[in-house]
C-alpha cells in the first residue's frame, strides 16, 4: 500500500480541511504530519461548522484511525481545549486517535518567545500566528526540545524546567518580563490530560498498518509557499510544508508515496506578511474578500487576496512532485466578468516563468492572461456535466498550464458541494 499525500500549494487556508474530510472514507487512517496549532482547518457538513487546529481531518467520517506524527509541535493547552470541545459534540478522540511521543510540545515560555522576537523584528516581522510554533522547532532543531513521549519518563520535570530557565533568560535579555504562575500549572495539567490518550511509536504503527494493507492519506497544514526551505523565506512557517514533510514528519520512506493531492483556490491568498506578487489592493481584492469570507480561521486577521499565480504554483507541483490538483473556491468568481491568471513574472524588465531564488524586495510585475468569466452560480452543481462552457475552458487552460490534471472542483464550504471529475 502506498501513503497518498494531500498538500496546500500557495500560502495556506486553500481548503485542505475540507477535502480530507471528503476523501476519508477512501482511507483507513488519516495522518498530520507537521505544523501545529498555526493551522485552523474547516469543514462543513449537516448545517455545522469546524474548526480543527492540531487534531486530523479524518475524525468526522467512519471510526478512521487518526494519527498526530512526530513532525507536529502540540500544545497541550490548545490540544486539550479542542478535544474537549469535540467531546462536546459528541466525539470522542480518546477511540480513535493515536499520538506520536516524538511530537515535539509547545511549551508555556514558547508562546512568549513568539511574541517577543515578532516584537524584536519591528517592522520586519513576521505575522506570526502567535502559536510559539517557531521557537518550538528552533528548540527541537538546536536539541532543547521536550517531546510528549519525554513526559512520561520519570525525570521528564528536570528537562522542562531547563528549557524553562533557559527561555525566561532570553525573554529577560529582550526586555520582556514574563510571569508564568497561572499559565504553568494549567499547561502541566493539560499534560496529564494528554496522557489518557494513545500516545505511540507512530512510525512503527503507521509502518505496520501499511505492511497489513491499510491506506494512509496524510492531511497536510499551512502551504508550499510557506515551506521553511522553499517558501517566502524568511516569511514562512518553521516547518516542511511539502510532500518530504510527510516522509520526516511521520516515518514514511520516500518510496511509500503514491498519490499527491495538491490543493489550491482558484485565486489566492496570504495571511501575515510577505511579499504577495499578484496581491490586489484595489476593490477586486476586497470583493473577492468579502466573497470569499478570507478570514483567518485562526486568528480572524484579514486574509490578503489576489489572483491565482501560475509561476509559484508550477513550482509548488514541481517540489511537491503533485500527481493531482484539487481546485477549491472557484464559486467566489462566479460572478466574475472577467478574471486573471499570472503566467509569468516580469523582474527587471525580464520574463521568466520560474520562481525566483526571493519574492522579497524584488520588483516583480506579474504578467496576467485575461479570462472570460462564467457568470454562472454554481454552487447547487452535482456534476461536471452541468460544467458552464467558460469554466471548462478555465479548468483546461489551468491542467494545460500546470500540466497537471484537476480532479477535484470545490463549488462551495460544504461537504457536499464537491465535484470528482471522471477524467484523470
Ligand atoms: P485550510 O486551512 O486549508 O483547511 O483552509 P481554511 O479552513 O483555513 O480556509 C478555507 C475556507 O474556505 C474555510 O472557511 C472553508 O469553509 C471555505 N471553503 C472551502 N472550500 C470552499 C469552496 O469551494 N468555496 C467556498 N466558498 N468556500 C470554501
Ligand atoms: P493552515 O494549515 C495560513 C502563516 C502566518 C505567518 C507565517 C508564520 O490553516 O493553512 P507561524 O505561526 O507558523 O510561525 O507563522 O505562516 N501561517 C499560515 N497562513 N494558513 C496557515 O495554516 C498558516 N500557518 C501559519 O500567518 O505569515
Ligand atoms: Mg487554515
Amino acid at each position: 500500500m502506498k501513503v497518498d499525500v494531500l498538500l496546500g500549494l500557495q500560502w495556506g487556508d486553500e481548503g485542505k480541511g475540507k477535502v480530507v474530510d471528503v476523501l476519508t472514507p477512501r482511507y483507513d487512517v488519516v495522518a498530520r504530519f507537521q505544523g501545529g496549532p498555526n493551522a485552523g482547518h474547516t469543514l462543513e457538513f449537516e448545517g455545522k461548522k469546524y474548526v480543527l487546529r492540531s487534531i486530523p481531518s479524518g475524525i468526522f467520517q467512519d471510526g478512521q484511525t487518526n494519527i498526530i506524527g512526530n513532525g507536529v509541535v502540540l500544545d497541550p493547552i490548545l490540544f486539550k481545549k479542542e478535544a474537549e470541545e469535540l467531546l462536546a459534540s459528541g466525539i470522542d478522540l480518546r477511540k480513535i486517535l493515536k499520538i506520536s511521543r516524538k511530537a515535539h510540545l509547545i511549551l508555556p515560555t514558547h508562546r512568549l518567545l513568539d511574541a517577543a522576537y515578532e516584537e524584536a523584528k519591528g517592522g520586519a516581522k513576521i505575522g506570526t500566528t502567535g502559536k510559539g510554533i517557531g521557537p518550538t522547532y528552533t528548540d527541537k532543531i538546536s536539541r532543547n526540545g521536550v517531546r510528549l513521549g519525554d513526559t512520561l519518563l520519570p525525570d521528564w520535570k528536570d528537562r522542562y524546567r531547563a528549557a524553562i530557565d533557559r527561555h525566561i533568560a532570553i525573554l529577560e535579555s529582550l526586555g520582556a518580563k514574563p510571569d508564568l504562575t497561572e499559565i504553568e500549572q494549567e499547561w502541566l495539567d493539560a499534560v496529564e490530560y494528554l496522557h489518557q490518550y494513545d500516545i505511540v511509536d507512530s512510525e512503527h504503527l503507521v509502518n505496520k498498518l501499511l505492511a497489513e494493507g491499510k491506506s494512509i492519506l496524510c492531511e497536510g497544514a499551512q502551504g508550499t509557499l510557506l515551506d521553511v526551505d522553499f517558501g517566502s523565506y524568511p516569511f514562512v512557517t518553521s516547518s516542511n510544508t511539502i510532500t518530504a514533510g510527510a516522509c520526516s514528519g511521520l516515518g514514511v520512506a520516500p518510496n511509500k508515496i503514491g498519490e499527491v493531492f495538491g490543493i489550491f483556490k482558484a485565486y489566492c491568498t496570504r495571511v501575515g506578511s510577505g511579499p504577495f506578487p499578484t496581491e490586489l489592493h484595489d476593490e477586486t481584492g476586497a470583493l473577492i474578500r468579502k466573497l470569499g469570507h478570507e478570514y483567518g480561521a485562526v486568528t480572524g486577521r484579514e486574509r490578503r487576496c489576489g489572483w491565482i499565480d501560475l509561476v509559484a504554483l508550477r513550482y509548488s507541483i514541481m517540489i511537491d512532485g503533485v500527481t493531482q490538483l484539487i481546485m477549491m473556491k472557484s464559486d467566489v468568481l462566479d460572478g466574475f466578468d472577467e478574471i486573471k491568471a499570472c503566467v509569468a513574472y516580469k523582474i527587471n524588465g525580464v520574463e521568466t516563468r520560474d520562481f525566483p531564488f526571493t519574492l522579497d524586495g524584488v520588483e516583480i510585475e506579474p504578467v496576467y492572461v485575461t479570462i472570460p468569466g462564467w457568470k454562472t452560480d454554481m454552487t447547487g452543481m452535482k456534476s461536471e456535466d452541468e460544467f458552464p462552457e467558460n469554466f471548462r475552458k478555465y479548468v483546461d487552460f489551468l491542467e494545460k498550464e500546470l500540466a497537471t490534471p484537476i480532479t477535484i472542483v470545490s463549488i462551495g464550504p460544504d461537504r457536499e458541494q464537491t465535484i470528482v471529475r471522471n477524467k484523470k
